[in-house]
């Protein structure tokens, strides 16, 4: 998360922004702060209502917002204070938990998100959970932050082919990746990183193909 401030942070940094919120902290995110991001990543998913779950869903504002299309949100986090503010946002499906192990079957969900939430995270895990959990061909979104803009020590900055290189190690195709200045009002799509906020990643989980049989034809 992006910092207004110089701030100690430290293990409780998500009990200290659920119990205060993020108006009263140092911090923010582009996805509580501009309503227009909100409605640009619920842009990128299909218009027919999806199973999505949100992993890192903090506080709810994307949530809140995907639901109100008709998607059927799942929003996991590590931070029972994050939750009880999404709670208090009348979200419903929440859930305490770990990227590491997420507390799903497989295929349980057509769209997985992760806003602003990969630097918390072992992406290698994430990433393959997020695989599991995800029915084939089902997506995932990420958005992260851009270089140039200064985080939290405890929000990891990976390099953008690394981001990529997970995704396609835990079995995704990177379909697009997209550098965004993120407004309050507006979004607005750059040709590169440069002068952007945010770094938006759509992947597909890759069909699995049934292997290929040695045997030798007879005949
Ligand atoms: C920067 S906040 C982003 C919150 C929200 N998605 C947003 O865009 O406003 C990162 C969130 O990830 C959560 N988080 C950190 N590590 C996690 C983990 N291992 N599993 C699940 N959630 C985690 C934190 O509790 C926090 O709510």
């Amino acid at each position: 998360m992006p910092t207004r401030a110089r701030s100690p942070g430290g293990a409780r940094f998500y009990s200290g922004i659920g119990a205060r919120g993020w108006r009263d902290s140092n911090y923010f995110t582009f996805s509580v702060r501009s309503p227009a991001l909100r409605r640009w990543i619920a842009a990128q998913l299909p218009a027919k209502p999806k199973r999505v779950l949100s992993v890192g869903c903090g506080t709810g504002e994307l949530e809140s917002h995907l639901s109100a299309l008709r998607h059927r949100v799942v929003g996991l986090d590590l931070s029972r204070a994050m939750l009880k503010r999404a709670r208090g946002r009348g979200l419903g499906r929440l859930v305490q938990g770990d990227s590491r192990q997420l507390p799903f079957g497989d295929g349980s969900f057509d769209v997985v998100i992760f806003a602003e939430s990969i630097g918390h995270l072992h992406l290698p895990t994430a990433f393959r959970e997020a695989a599991r959990v995800l029915r084939g061909r089902g997506r995932l979104l990420a958005t992260t932050y851009a270089g140039t803009v200064k985080t939290h020590a405890a929000y990891a900055k990976f390099g953008l082919d690394e981001i990529a290189g997970s995704l396609a190690a835990a079995g995704f195709r990177v379909a697009e990746r997209r550098f965004l200045s993120a407004k309050r009002s507006a979004v607005t799509e750059l040709p590169s990183e440069a002068g952007s906020t945010v770094v938006y990643f759509l992947a597909k989980k890759r069909s699995v193909t049934a292997p290929t049989s040695a045997a030798p034809s007879p005949g």
